[in-house]
């Protein structure tokens, strides 16, 4: 955001386009949620203590709710081992160029962009892209990592990993410059960005998407199989099926696909998801970003375009491909911002996007078993002033039957949080014909309470968050955790007890806590167990427990991981020189006992970096971390990055690349 108020104003001597990312980040400055539900201004700020008489606990292992039975036996595993808090010793926080992990682990390089994914994959050349090799090399800005085992091992897999969106300035050599531009009638440095060609949007799209690839760890290090059989590039070109209720409605309709069931491609896959049977979820978030043109206010439709941000406008494949221009093709906006599952043992397999999830900006997808077998799928929708959902599957997962689990995410329930006062929250159900839900207001079946998920909860009355991202549930507690990163525009009287501070600039965790471990609860109990930013300035209004150093706390929580012991790991956001004097990174955060709201830095990413996809093998042996956007800093370009991470070399851009961090000499990550 810091970047966007240094680069963004109007005029200058060429027109400036701001970077995707700057215009997605100032959107969500600002939040669509013009509904009138609780913003709760007769509440009262009060922080919550109830942890004396929930009193969760590890030692409440969770038998029959869990991701995988693998994560499981590795942490009994783990226990009899003796596992306790974080061992590890702390590094520093600060800024430079490269990347920096706690003593005594390896932090290596894995997949970068650009990198081969396929034996026969062409190099890459910085200097001569295009879309056709684009599509068989590791995507750009990788974002949720997921490891799925191959034959139950720890050390041989498939990782999958979204492509999240593209940085041109960064990605296209002598694309952009570095020019004046007038702000406030003064002429100031900004980054004046070059004209897009249909090639360059088709290099973009090439960039999106997910990879599939095989891994394998030999001699202590992890390498990518090249001639794997599953290895896969998916891309916003890769066609798709659409599956659940709102499948062929007649909003889902467009001139390519009369039928309403086919997509072409998937877009801004931020955070994700691994299933119990083996799948990968590709959360779509801030797709009102690639739709241009525009809608007349007597549309019917406007009202619901407007309250998903559509047309963002800020990405030119409008230009190019009339798919992406509303005037054209008004319905095809309402086929993305959907959950994708892929198959990743078939490569040929077609992904399918699952309407029953619901229709909305997607941060992730993280699922678990309940122990009545049926599957709970938690998501953000990261925009200021929205939502936290939860699906609960109508199904039962059956371990032996891996068809029919394919099909769990097709029927269901989809729920809204309500944050109460007293600590006590309500998942609301988002069912056509119930409640206010109804042809009157605006539904006239459940394929449209799910397409226009945003509106139908804003009627139910959920609590407006601030910026709902990653939500993972801890098998081993019942817990949840839900990362909510920021948002500077909550005034005073929209303060409420979830979002318990005005101009949240630094953002909190939220701990939901699944009545009796069933996931699947409509009534539970939350607590917020972090205020982030510094607590050593009163204002902040931080809440770290006094062991936690000066370099243990952070901002904008984003996403996390729940390691096979149940310890909680957060990846961040938007720290930077300015807010918080720190690179994003990864941090430990304790949840259990005295050390409750204690936080670590574990691992830290070089200078204009995102911190994304931590997740680790079922062993806890590895943990992959995803190095989005390096060098996104000051006034980057190509040949401006504020660091040339992690290659080094003279005109070669940085790359956003996965980081595999492992013990030396071996062992859990602790
Ligand atoms: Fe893709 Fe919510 O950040
Ligand atoms: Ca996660
Ligand atoms: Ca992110
Ligand atoms: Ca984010």
């Amino acid at each position: 955001m810091d970047q966007f108020a240094k680069r963004h104003n109007a005029g200058g001597e060429a027109e400036y386009r701001p970077t995707p990312q700057d215009l997605i980040e100032a959107k969500e400055d600002f939040g669509r949620n013009c509904s009138t539900n609780p913003t709760m201004g007769d509440i009262v700020n009060r922080r919550f203590s109830r942890r004396g008489f929930l009193g969760g606990s590890l030692a409440v292992a969770a038998i029959g709710a869990t991701v995988s039975p693998l994560a499981l036996i590795a942490a009994d595993q783990a226990r009899a081992e003796g596992a306790g808090a974080f061992d590890f010793e702390e590094i520093e926080a600060g800024i430079d160029e490269t990347h920096h992990v706690a003593r005594g682990y390896d932090a290596d390089i894995l997949l970068r962009w650009g990198d081969k994914i396929f034996a026969d994959s062409p190099d890459f050349d910085p200097a001569h892209q295009s879309a056709e090799s684009q599509a068989r090399l590791f995507g750009y800005n990788n974002d949720y990592v997921g490891y799925i085992p191959l034959d139950g091992s720890a050390e041989h897999g498939l990782l999958v990993v979204n492509h999240e969106y593209t940085n041109a300035e960064l990605m296209f050599p002598g694309w952009a410059r570095i020019g004046k531009m007038a702000k406030d009638g003064k002429e100031e440095d900004a980054v004046i960005k070059g004209e897009y060609t249909g090639e360059l949007v088709d290099i973009e799209m090439a960039a999106h998407g997910g990879t599939v690839i095989e891994i394998r760890k030999v001699d202590g290090k992890w390498q990518p199989v090249l001639d794997g059989g599953m290895n896969r590039r998916i891309t916003a070109m890769t066609e798709m099926s659409i599956a659940g209720p709102a499948a062929g409605h007649d909003w889902m309709k467009t001139a390519a696909d009369p039928t309403g069931t086919r997509v072409i491609g998937t877009i801004n896959n931020c955070a994700g998801g691994v299933t119990a049977w083996g799948t990968y979820l590709m959360a779509e978030e801030n797709v009102n970003n690639y739709f241009s043109g525009e809608i007349k206010e007597d549309d019917p439709a406007f009202k619901a375009m407007k309250r998903y941000g559509i047309p963002g406008g800020e990405y030119a494949w409008g230009r190019f491909h009339d798919r992406f221009d509303i005037s054209k093709e008004p319905n095809e906006a309402n086929r993305f911002g959907w959950v994708v599952e892929v198959d990743p043992f078939d490569p040929a397999s077609i992904p399918v996007k699952h309407t029953a999830l619901g229709r909305f900006k997607h941060e992730g997808c993280e699922s678990i078993v309940n122990k009545d077998g049926r599957v709970v799928v938690y998501c953000g929708d990261d925009e200021r002033f929205d939502y936290v959902y939860k699906f609960v599957s109508a199904g039962a997962y059956d371990p032996d039957d891996r068809a029919a689990n394919m099909k769990l995410l097709d029927e269901g329930t989809l729920h809204v949080a309500r944050f109460d006062e007293d600590g006590t929250m309500e998942w609301l159900p988002l069912v056509h014909g119930q409640g206010p839900l109804t042809a009157e207001n605006g539904f006239a079946s459940q394929a449209e309470v799910l397409i226009h998920a945003r509106l139908a909860a804003d009627l139910l009355g959920a609590t407006k968050m601030d910026r709902p991202e990653d939500v993972q549930p801890n098998p081993r507690t019942g817990k949840v955790y839900c990362m909510l990163t920021n948002n500077s525009k909550r005034k005073d009287e929209q303060v409420n007890a979830a979002n318990p501070r005005r101009k949240n600039r630094f953002g909190h965790i939220i701990e939901i806590t699944e009545t009796d471990m069933d996931f699947a609860s409509t009534k539970s109990t939350w607590d917020v167990l972090l205020k982030c930013g510094d607590p050593s300035i009163a204002d902040v209004g931080a809440s770290f427990s006094t062991a936690t150093t000066k370099n243990g706390w952070f901002g904008m929580p984003d996403n996390c991981a729940i390691d096979a012991e149940g310890r909680l790991w957060v990846a961040t956001d938007g720290n930077n020189e300015k807010d918080t004097g720190r690179t994003d990174g990864i941090w430990a955060v304790e949840t259990e006992g005295e050390g409750r709201g204690t936080s670590k830095l574990f691992f830290r990413v070089p200078v204009g970096a995102e911190m994304c996809g931590p997740c680790f093998t079922p062993d806890d042996a590895t943990f992959f971390v995803a190095v989005q956007h390096p060098g996104d800093a000051g006034l980057p370009t190509v040949e401006t990055p504020a660091t040339r991470w992690p290659d080094f070399q003279d005109g070669m851009p940085p790359r956003p690349a996965v980081v595999a961090i492992t013990r030396q000499g071996g062992g859990r990550i602790a």
